[in-house]
């Protein structure tokens, strides 16, 4: 029986690898207020750096989904295989509720986006080792997305002092390729409608700004 502890402490690491691959996306140690020391102290000027930052993701949200479906050979089979609806995304509120509510929801979806994303890359990574065009775009997209939830993180906890968010990851994913890939186009479609509405929902607190720029309002 002497190996059994050594098998268990085996399996404590095969979990603890799984959970830090699954969490690296951001680690903010369950607490949002635990980089706070870097964070800027206007958060008016923050809000705008997260719109900005959404603003430039939506831009390139379609040619992501776009480049993925059509690496996957699903381009013709959209409508079929990526319809949305049964997929778990986290609700997203942009019409009427407070700043601090769409804070709020903002980090919690960024957070499950964040993961899906990494997910989807590390599905490809295994079908093709090559640095491909669509990698570049999920990578990009990636990096868009960690750099709004260190400013999110900044903004709930300076000026809302909220430290913690939780977040609803939804079923583990499915198994297989096939499965996992029209997983990853139904979020990626899901996304793609969610960052349009995101643009419009942090613009509202750029209005209330001095008039002489009117940034991105057509
Ligand atoms: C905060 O940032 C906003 C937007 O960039 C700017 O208009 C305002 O003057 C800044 N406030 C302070 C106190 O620096
Ligand atoms: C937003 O986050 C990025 C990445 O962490 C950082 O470089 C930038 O300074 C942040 N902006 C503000 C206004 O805090
Ligand atoms: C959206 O927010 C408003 C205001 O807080 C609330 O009344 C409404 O029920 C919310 N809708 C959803 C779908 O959560
Ligand atoms: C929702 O909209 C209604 C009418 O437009 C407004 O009276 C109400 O204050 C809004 N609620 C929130 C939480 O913004
Ligand atoms: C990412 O993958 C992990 C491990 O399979 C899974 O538990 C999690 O639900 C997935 N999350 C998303 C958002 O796809
Ligand atoms: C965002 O706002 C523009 C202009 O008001 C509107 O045309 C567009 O449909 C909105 N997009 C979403 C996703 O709500």
């Amino acid at each position: 029986m002497g190996y059994l502890p050594g098998i268990v402490q085996l399996l404590i690491l095969q979990c603890w690898c799984l959970l830090i691959i699954t969490a690296m996306p951001l680690d903010f140690k369950g607490n949002i207020c635990s980089n706070s020391n870097d964070c800027n102290d206007n958060t008016t000027y923050i809000w705008h750096q997260i719109h900005n930052k959404i603003t430039e993701l939506a831009s390139g949200a379609r040619h992501l989904f776009e480049k993925y479906t059509e690496v996957q050979g699903l381009s013709d089979k959209v409508d079929q295989i990526c319809d949305p609806v049964i997929v778990h995304f986290p609700k997203f509120n942009a019409t009427n509720s407070s700043e601090k509510e769409k804070a709020i929801e903002l980090f919690s979806i960024f957070s499950y986006v964040s993961t899906a994303l990494s997910n989807i890359t590390n599905l490809q990574n295994k079908i093709s080792s090559k640095k491909t065009p669509l990698l570049n775009e999920l990578e990009k997209t990636f990096s868009g997305v960690k750099g709004i939830l260190s400013n999110l993180s900044c903004f709930l906890c300076k000026k809302y002092h909220v430290t913690h968010v939780s977040v609803h990851y939804g079923p583990p994913l499915p198994s297989g390729k096939l499965p996992q890939k029209a997983h990853g186009c139904k979020v990626l479609k899901k996304y793609k409608h969610f960052i349009h509405q995101a643009v419009n929902a942090t613009i509202i607190n750029q209005l209330y700004e001095s008039g002489t720029q009117n940034p991105s309002v057509p």
